[in-house]
């Protein structure tokens, strides 16, 4: 067969947001600088952009409290601090997630504990029940992806157990399970607007609770450590609030450009979530090849498609295939890759965790006598047998956001032909 090929119009890059910046996010921006007000508490004609961004995502998550930040990192690190996350505690997470999830644990001083994966690439609630000890205080569910797994029943657990339930939800902006909002599940979520995400202002983050308390702790270590009455001033007298801020405030910029964002989240979600919704009823047909589970395909909201094949020399040929039949991305895209490929995502490849490195430079939190029950614990790959497994034959495939029809009729020829070529047989006929 004659290769197809898009070298002249190569797909875009995984940054589904940034395809959408148009005027309206360069208005947004202008307004700000024009009124000389960038700082999200006060200024000569203050817009309080960051206030009614907070408003509205928390009204389309479904949220009570909104508290914006300056990362996705940061809200995490807010969180736990929140939580009251340290030195003594035990944090359940998956072992696929980035490396900002792990990192939050350590420099709290807690220990992390993993956990393996379901079919859905997200924490198994089995798993996870196996492993809560007394010492667990919180468990953080990740869906990588825009893809939720076993929320509901993670919750669960967490609530039967009495431990915190944190949600990171950096890569699943927009995603729904039967109509609930990814965020909407734990005692705490975050959300990340870095230019990866599907919508972004380059940077900036979000913490969500519906707890009041949370919420107020995390706003006032999000800013100088304390929290404010009505009328904006410094509240200094109350012991349960007077903590450590981070000074990681949103900027009213980042705000505007976010608000404008918003409202195109579903359009975007909706976008790539067609294209691979396509993508895998095709795969569907052959036999020998899977895609990750996900429960409900009509909440589905990331941009990466994940290809599992019986083995990991097969996940190459495919991978290859792909690009040899006229896949061609743009420069800086990096997709399709094997899993295997993949970098700071998987638990085993992060030099700091399988090393137990120190945060400060003095004893690292393994070597804390408050956590010297977890001096043992093992980072290096093995630990997690079924992610381990996934990893080496999975094919990570990114359905951009906006792409012409051409490009979509490209990308479906060329996995149809990479099967066909690559011997599948068809379970049924279409
Ligand atoms: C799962 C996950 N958690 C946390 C983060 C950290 O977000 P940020 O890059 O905004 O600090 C990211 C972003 O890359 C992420 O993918």
């Amino acid at each position: 067969m004659e290769a197809l090929s898009n070298k002249e119009t190569p797909l875009p890059q995984e940054w589904p947001g940034i395809h959408y910046i148009g005027e309206e996010e360069v208005e947004a921006v202008t307004r700000i600088l024009r009124a000389k007000s960038p700082f999200r508490f006060y200024g000569p004609d203050f817009q309080q952009e960051t206030l009614h961004f907070e408003e509205e995502f928390a009204q389309y998550i479904g949220v009570k409290h909104c508290l914006a930040v300056s990362h996705g990192t940061a809200a995490l690190q807010v969180a736990m601090a929140a939580m009251r996350i340290g030195p003594g505690d035990e944090v359940l997470l998956p072992g696929y997630f980035w490396v900002s999830t792990v990192a939050a644990v350590v420099r709290s001083g807690a220990i992390p504990r993993l956990v393996d994966v379901d079919p859905s690439f997200n924490m198994d609630p089995d798993d996870l029940e196996r492993k809560i000890s007394p010492r667990t205080k919180l468990a953080i569910m990740v869906p990588m992806g825009g893809v939720i797994g076993q929320v509901a029943r993670v919750a669960e657990i967490c609530k039967k157990n009495n431990i915190y339930l944190l949600e990171d939800c950096a890569q699943s902006n927009g995603a729904s399970q039967f109509e609930r909002m990814a965020g909407s599940y734990g005692d705490m979520a975050i959300f990340s607007f870095q230019i990866n995400k599907n919508i972004t202002a380059g940077e900036g983050g979000a913490v969500l609770t519906n707890n009041e308390k949370l919420y107020k702790k995390a706003y006032a270590i999000h800013d100088l450590g304390y929290t404010k009455d009505a009328n904006g001033e410094l509240v200094l007298d109350q012991p349960e609030y007077q903590l450590w801020g981070i000074g990681c405030r949103m900027t009213e910029v980042t705000a505007a450009i976010l608000r404008q964002q918003l409202k195109k989240l579903d359009m975007i979600v909706g976008n790539m979530r067609g294209v691979k919704n396509e993508l895998k009823e095709m795969l569907g047909q052959y036999s020998g090849i899977k895609t990750r589970h996900v429960a409900d395909p009509d909440g589905d909201g990331g941009s990466f498609l994940k290809i599992i094949f019986k083995d990991h020399a097969t996940a190459r040929q495919f991978k290859d295939g792909l690009i040899t039949n006229g896949i061609c991305v743009k420069e800086g895209a990096f997709y399709p890759i094997l899993m295997t490929e993949w970098g700071l995502h998987i638990y085993s490849k992060i030099p700091a965790l399988v090393n137990k490195r120190s945060y400060s430079g003095h004893h690292s939190v393994w070597e804390l006598a408050e956590n010297n029950w977890a001096r043992d614990y093992s980072y290096k790959e093995g630990t997690l047998p079924v992610l381990d497994d996934y990893v080496q034959r999975t094919v990570l495939f990114c359905v951009a956001s906006k792409l012409t029809d051409g490009q979509r009729s490209l990308i479906k020829s060329t996995f149809q032909a990479t099967c066909d070529q690559m011997g599948f047989e068809k379970t049924f006929a279409t």
